[in-house]
C-alpha cells in the first residue's frame, strides 16, 4: 500500500506514531557515526527540520553519499517518538531517494551565517535558508491577513492598472513603457519622439499608486482598497527605499481624517496581530537570531495608542529637541527620516501620527485646511522604520482642487476623469497607502528591505 506524502510541519506536530510516513524535501544537515546517520530535511511547511533517522546497517556510505547539503530527498520510514533531544518525533528511515543530488563543492549554502549580503547575490537559492524562509511565510501571512482584514470589514479589492495614461500624482519619478524601437523613433515636429505613434497612442508609464482609480471606485462601492505592485523610478539607494513594491491603497467615501487614522491605527495592529499567532516559531527564530527585542517591538505595538499630532507641534518639539540634526527643522520643510525618529524613538517612544502638513509639501489632492495653509494628510511614523503609511483625506470640492491643480501645475486634461468624480456625485472621502515591505521589514526585524521582497528591485540591480 502506497502511503500518501506529508509535510513535515504536519508530521512534527503528528500525536500518531509507529506509522509508515513519506516526507520529501532539501537536506539542511547530515551528521553522525559509523552506526548512525542523522539527516535534516525541510520541506517549507515550517522552520523546523524533520530528523530522519538512517541506520548504517541498512544504509551503509555508499548509498548516503549523495544525501549531501542542498540534495533533494524522498525519505519513507516510520514516525517514531524521538530519542534525541530539540525534537519530540523522528523518521526511522527504511527508504531513502535522491530526487535531486546537489555536488557538495559547488553548492553555495554550505556554511550556516552566511552574510545577508552574500545572500542577496544568490536571491534564487536563498529561500533555502532559515532566515528567508521565515520572512517569506510571514510575508505571506502578513499578504493573507491584508485581505482577510478588509473582507471581513465589507471592502471591496479592486485591481488598479498597473500601466497608466497619467503621471499626474507626483509620488515618484516613473518608469516609462514603450513599444518604440530604441533606434530611429518616430518624431514629432519640435523633434521629440512621437508618443501618438507609440502602443497606446500616447506616453504610458508604470504606476506609482493605484489612488486615484481607488478613489473612482470608492465613489461607487463605497469601501475599496487595492493590493497591488507600484514602481518608483526615484534613484533612492537606501534600506527603506526598492524600485517596485508592494502597496495597499484602501478609500473610503464619507471617511474624514479621523476615520481615516482610526482605519490605519486598527488595521496595523490587527496585521501585527495575525501575525504573532500565526507565524510563532518564524519570529521566536528571527528574535534569537537577529533582533531580541523584536517580540517587545511587537507586543507594545498592539498594545498601545499611537500618538497623535500636528506637523506644527512635531516641528515645535523637533526645534526644542537637545539632539542635534544634520538637517535644520523648519516650519515648511519636509521632515528627514533622522527628524521622524527623534519623535518615534526618543520623544514619544511609540508610533505616532503626524496630521495636517503645510500644503506645498504634500500632493494637489489633498484636502486643505481652513487656514489655507494646511492640508489633511496623515502620515504613521514606525520605530526603527520612519514612515509606514502615507494618507490623506482628499480635496472633494472641484473648485479648490482646480486652484491646487494650478498652483501645482498639474494639467486638468490628463486628470478629466478625476475631476468628474467632485463634478457628479462628489463625496467626502479618505485613504491611505501602506507599503507593504515597510510592513514586513517592521514584523520581520529585518533591517534592509531588500530582504523582506523575494526578489528586490533597486538601482542597478535586476537579476533573477
Ligand atoms: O506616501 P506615499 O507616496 O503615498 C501614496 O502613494 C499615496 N497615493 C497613498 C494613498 O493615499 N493611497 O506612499 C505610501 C507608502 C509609504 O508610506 C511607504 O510605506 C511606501 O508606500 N513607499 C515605499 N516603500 C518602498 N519603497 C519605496 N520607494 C516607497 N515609496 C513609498
Ligand atoms: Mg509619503
Amino acid at each position: 500500500m502506497s502511503v500518501r506524502r506529508s509535510s513535515v510541519e504536519a508530521l512534527l506536530a503528528s500525536q500518531e506514531l509507529d506509522r509508515e510516513v513519506l516526507v520529501k524535501g532539501w537536506v539542511r544537515t547530515r551528521r553522525g557515526n559509523k552506526y548512525v546517520q542523522f539527516i535534516a530535511v525541510n520541506d517549507g511547511s515550517t522552520i523546523n527540520n524533520l530528523q530522519v533517522v538512517a541506520d548504517a546497517e541498512k544504509f551503509p556510505e555508499e548509498t548516503l553519499k549523495d544525501v549531501a547539503t542542498g540534495a533533494c530527498v524522498a525519505v519513507r520510514g516510520t514516525l517514531v517518538a524521538s530519542q534525541g533531544k530539540g525534537q519530540s518525533v523522528e523518521i526511522q528511515a527504511t527508504e531513502i531517494e535522491v530526487l535531486g543530488k546537489a555536488d557538495p563543492e559547488t553548492y553555495p549554502l554550505q556554511k550556516k551565517g552566511h552574510s545577508l549580503e552574500f545572500l542577496r547575490e544568490i536571491a534564487h537559492l536563498r529561500p533555502r535558508t532559515n532566515t528567508f524562509g521565515a520572512v517569506l511565510r510571514l510575508r505571506h501571512a502578513l499578504a493573507f491577513a491584508v485581505h482577510q482584514y478588509f473582507n471581513d470589514r465589507g471592502f471591496f479589492y479592486v485591481h488598479t492598472p498597473i500601466i497608466t495614461g497619467s503621471d499626474a500624482e507626483g509620488a515618484g519619478q516613473m518608469f516609462r513603457v514603450t513599444t518604440l524601437p530604441e533606434q530611429n523613433p518616430p518624431l514629432n515636429e519640435q523633434g521629440q519622439v512621437d508618443y501618438k505613434e507609440d502602443f497606446f497612442g500616447k506616453a504610458t508609464n508604470l504606476t506609482v499608486s493605484g489612488q486615484l482609480e481607488g478613489e473612482v471606485t470608492a465613489m461607487a462601492l463605497g469601501k475599496v482598497y487595492t493590493f497591488g505592485p507600484t514602481f518608483r523610478a526615484e534613484n533612492s539607494n537606501t534600506a527603506r527605499h526598492l524600485a517596485e513594491f508592494w502597496m495597499i491603497e484602501p478609500e473610503m467615501a464619507f471617511f474624514d481624517l479621523h476615520d481615516n487614522m482610526d482605519l490605519a491605527e486598527d488595521f496595523l495592529k490587527y496585521l501585527v496581530r495575525y501575525a504573532l499567532e500565526k507565524c510563532p516559531a518564524d519570529l521566536q527564530f528571527l528574535n534569537d537570531q537577529y533582533d531580541k527585542e523584536l517580540l517587545g517591538r511587537l507586543q507594545f505595538v498592539i498594545d498601545n495608542d499611537f500618538q497623535r499630532l500636528t506637523y506644527t507641534e512635531a516641528v515645535e518639539i523637533l526645534k526644542s529637541a537637545k539632539q542635534k540634526f544634520e538637517f535644520p527643522v523648519d516650519w515648511g520643510t519636509d521632515l528627514q527620516s533622522e527628524h521622524e525618529r527623534y519623535l518615534v524613538e526618543k520623544h514619544f517612544k511609540k508610533p505616532v501620527i503626524l496630521t495636517n502638513y503645510p500644503k506645498d509639501i504634500k500632493a494637489f489632492y489633498m484636502k486643505l485646511d481652513e487656514d489655507g495653509r494646511t492640508v489633511r494628510a496623515m502620515d504613521v511614523l514606525f520605530p526603527g522604520i520612519g514612515e509606514i503609511i502615507g494618507g490623506s483625506q482628499r480635496e472633494e470640492d472641484l473648485g479648490k482642487l482646480q486652484q491646487r491643480m494650478q498652483e501645482m501645475h498639474v494639467p486638468e486634461e490628463d486628470l478629466w476623469w478625476y475631476l468628474d468624480l467632485r463634478r457628479f456625485g462628489s463625496a467626502p472621502h479618505s485613504g491611505f497607502g501602506l507599503g507593504f515591505e515597510r510592513l514586513v521589514l517592521f514584523v520581520t526585524g529585518m533591517t534592509n528591505i531588500r530582504d523582506v521582497i523575494p526578489f528586490p528591485r533597486f538601482p542597478k540591480n535586476a537579476e533573477f
